[in-house]
């Protein structure tokens, strides 16, 4: 049997959000209308095969959080393995959509294609983009060769790795930075760019295990992430280490990977009590260049919000 079917999971978002009049493009409510009705408002969805729809969470966004990550990770993986299904296409909200991205490539690292989308304008909008997002997804999802973890807004493809929320408000909030996007769909059709994205297999697989068994409960590693500006300080970091209980830091660092002095006399402090430290910056586009004498790892090309994710999965692997 050809595999046909896509599964389409909602998490909540402004995709599926309300406002009391369909003029308030910001006046609204995440997350109320539900992955079944959604879907039941695009009856051209089913043109192609057939589509089922399952709620996973009904969450703004900003709330993602560790359970629900895991409760993703086990439906994604659950379809994944039906042998009837080409590919999956998940409703989220454009805030965090990013993190849940690069966390369900690194977990998941699936050989069907898994593909994020979102929309910029509540579902009780005038013009709401959910639902040709939603079309735009399905078409991703369903183009043979497909794989990887990818999003789609606005008519553009992201790899999971590059993808990041650039805009507050307008329809076309992502960018691939510098990487260029995957692909551009166009009436239904996608025009490929790149190849699609694959993460690390064993890895994967060792992240998965120590996932399905922590669930939504304590013992997810703690990383957080520290900025450094002019005029930073250690004071973060010192409070952080007083209290105890982190695992990781993040530095969201100027430029190519660089920290004020003060705020790395308190990183090395941190690094000697055994946290690990890792170097991403907060430029949009380009990636940490390794330089000698660098004194913590860098990110391997991931921005901040990344990173911490990324390094959460190593400290739960090793
Ligand atoms: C959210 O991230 O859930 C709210 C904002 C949005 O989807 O654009």
């Amino acid at each position: 049997m050809k595999p046909q079917t896509i599964v389409i999971l909602g998490t909540g978002g402004t995709i599926a959000g309300r406002a009391a009049r369909p003029s308030e493009a910001l006046a609204y409510v995440a997350a109320q209308v539900g992955i079944d009705q959604l879907v039941a408002d695009i009856p051209s969805i089913t043109d192609n095969g057939p589509v089922e729809t399952e709620q996973v969470s009904q969450i703004d966004s900003k709330d993602m959080g560790f359970a629900i990550w895991a409760e993703l990770a086990n439906r994604v993986n659950h379809h994944l393995a039906r042998a009837e299904v080409q590919g999956i296409v998940i409703t989220h909200g454009t805030d965090t959509l990013e993190e849940t991205a690069y966390f369900v490539h690194a977990v998941c690292n699936p050989d069907k294609p898994v593909v994020l989308t979102c929309a910029m304008r509540p579902a009780t909008a005038l013009f709401p983009d959910g639902p040709q997002n939603v079309l735009d997804a399905v078409a991703v999802a369903r183009h043979s060769g497909a794989r990887g973890v990818v999003a789609v807004c606005a008519g553009v493809v992201h790899s999971a790795l590059d993808v990041q929320k650039t805009h507050t408000y307008q329809l076309d909030a992502f960018s691939s930075g510098d990487a260029g996007p995957t692909a551009y769909v166009e009436a239904g059709s996608l025009r490929l760019l790149r190849n699609w994205p694959s993460a690390q297999e064993e890895r994967a697989i060792a992240a998965m295990k120590t996932i399905a068994k922590l669930g939504a409960g304590p013992g997810w590693p703690r990383v957080e992430i520290v900025m450094s500006h002019a005029g930073a300080s250690g004071a973060l970091v010192d409070a952080l280490l007083v209290q105890g209980g982190v695992q990781g830091l993040v530095v969201a660092a100027t430029g190519n990977g660089t920290i004020h002095h003060a705020l790395e006399a308190a990183l090395l402090k941190a690094r000697d009590a055994g946290v690990r430290v890792v170097r991403s910056t907060r430029c949009l586009q380009g990636r940490v260049l390794a330089t000698p004498g660098d004194i913590f790892p860098d990110s391997g090309g991931l921005g901040p919000v990344k990173a911490r994710v990324a390094l959460m999965l190593s400290l739960m692997v090793l």
